[in-house]
């Protein structure tokens, strides 16, 4: 069973670019991502570099992360910078009292941190804590790590061991203040924003883009009373949206779901796209020249966490869904280039929609890892308007498109094309305008929740593609069941 779909580009109105920071990522303080997940300590049998286990380094390298947020999510309105730094046998001990009510022994902090990022090669976000820290906390936080004068500060950080200032693009002044950041009011969070924003200073010469704490879904008044009231203080503001495959109170299973959850799924995350176009909208008012930024700096799929898991872990098994759903989530980003310049997929390791999975020594890349390797040209790139004419499919009073199409061109100066068939069951043949010849890698697998397992690491994993054009030299595509391509025309 095959349909038909088109797609043609127009080539003469380049978007804004496709900032590479919207492939960003999140790890915060939570079950295994940080510990266990990047950390191991030097002294574990688990092979690392300074602490940091070698088999998940060498996997993030390659992905060139733009940029990591750290250290939370909720974790970060609790967190005293002070308890991550110094030696670490000295560190105090803190309860997570967001995840798990575990343990924390800060033996992972700001210096870990940010060296971590720096072999990654990613630009840092760091998240203060506007909902029980001070301003003076805040700004005495960033002296500490982007100061270069001798200061009482910068010296104890060159006591701790590192000499030159780090660079901190990005500071996030507080999160989800509307909930686990502080219960606030827009209002009140408005507000708090422009006091905390005020200390947060970078050094002479240097920028630093400063984070609001914005909407949760559709808060559409959040935003609104934010750039109202603060938008002279604000460089970017957060929006945070997961996708479950029910709601918040029925967030379903990873694996195992039929057509009726994967059509619920990948409905819940082109929702994407309406929020936003509506939270954009808004920030017109206010913003018309658009300097502020849209940071969709939480999104990914959030299911039931894997049975026999550590209650509030957020561990989940990742699968081709996910595949589909990062793709087309990265799409819509590629869609509102205009707005939207960073994103951080929650979370890096074992948390959420994460890259990577592990196990004691075992690791496993997820399908969604392979995406963002895939998708790694468009980091950067020049976004064109592609019209897509396709079938659509329903289920459950839900009506998905068959084809989704993304087109840019790289800083290669190559044209690179991603497609996704949404449809679980056909195929589908996908004529554009596009001319020259295609290769590239596509993504899929025989089930709805084809996954690896540290058992079967290799079950879904890229495999070459690659398209000729026809007669009139145009290019067409034939595209598995749910399946995802990415490739570069030549
Ligand atoms: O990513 C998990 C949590 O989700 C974050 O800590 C919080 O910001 C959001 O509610």
């Amino acid at each position: 069973d095959r349909v038909n779909a088109s797609v043609s580009v127009d080539l003469d109105t380049p978007g804004a670019r496709i900032e590479p920071e919207i492939q960003g990522q999140f790890a915060e303080h939570l079950g295994r991502g940080i510990y266990e997940g990047i950390w191991v300590g030097e002294d574990s049998p688990i092979p690392n570099t300074n602490g940091y286990r070698n088999d998940v380094l060498a996997a993030l390298k390659e992905l060139d992360i733009p940029v990591i947020r750290w250290p939370g999510g909720c974790f970060a309105d609790e967190y005293d910078w002070r308890d991550g730094i110094g030696p670490r046998s000295e560190r105090p001990k803190r309860i997570n009292t967001h995840w798990g009510g575990v343990i924390d022994d800060n033996r992972f902090g700001t210096h870990e941190f940010l060296n971590f990022s720096e072999m990654v090669g990613a630009e840092n976000y760091v998240a203060g804590n506007m909902g029980s820290g001070s301003p003076r906390e805040m700004a005495q936080w960033l002296e500490y790590m982007t100061g270069s004068k001798p200061t009482t500060l910068v010296k104890e950080r060159q006591a701790n061991g590192r000499d030159k200032p780090w660079k901190v693009k990005y500071f996030g002044v507080g999160n989800e203040s509307w909930g686990c950041g502080g219960n606030m009011r827009p209002e009140y969070s408005a507000d708090l924003h422009r006091r905390y924003a005020t200390f947060v200073k970078p050094q002479p010469g240097e920028t630093v883009v400063k984070v609001a704490t914005g909407a949760n879904v559709d808060d559409y008044n959040f935003t609104e009373v934010l750039m109202r009231e603060a938008v002279n203080q604000m460089d970017a503001i957060s929006l945070h949206y997961y996708t479950f495959v029910g709601d918040w109170d029925h967030k379903g299973s990873a694996t195992g779901g039929g057509r009726k959850e994967w059509v619920s799924t990948l409905s819940n995350a082109l929702h994407m796209d309406e929020l936003i176009t509506k939270h954009s909208a808004i920030m017109d008012q206010y913003d018309p020249d658009k300097r502020v930024g849209l940071f969709v700096d939480e999104w990914g799929t959030w299911y039931d966490q894997e049975p026999g898991s550590t209650p509030g872990f957020l561990y989940q098994q990742n699968t081709l869904r996910d595949a589909e759903v990062a793709a087309l989530t990265l799409n819509i980003f590629h869609r509102h280039t205009d707005r939207v310049k960073l994103a951080a997929i929650a979370q890096m390791v074992n948390v959420l929609q994460a890259m990577i999975l592990t196990d004691g020594d075992k690791m496993l890349l997820t399908p969604t890892y392979h995406v963002f390797d895939m998708y790694k040209p468009f980091q950067g790139a020049t976004p064109y308007p592609a019209t897509i004419d396709t079938p659509e499919f329903s289920e459950g009073g839900k009506t998905l498109p068959v084809v989704d199409a993304s087109v840019a061109r790289g800083e290669d100066g190559q044209l690179y094309l991603s497609l996704v068939n949404l449809d679980p069951e056909r195929a589908a043949r996908v004529a554009t305008d596009l001319k020259g010849a295609a290769t590239g890698h596509i993504l899929t697998g025989p089930k709805l929740d084809t996954h690896n397992t540290f058992d079967a690491p290799d079950t879904i994993k890229p495999a070459t593609y690659s398209a000729r054009p026809g007669r009139d030299g145009t290019l067409t595509f034939d595209l598995p069941a749910k399946s995802v391509v990415v490739v570069a025309i030549r």
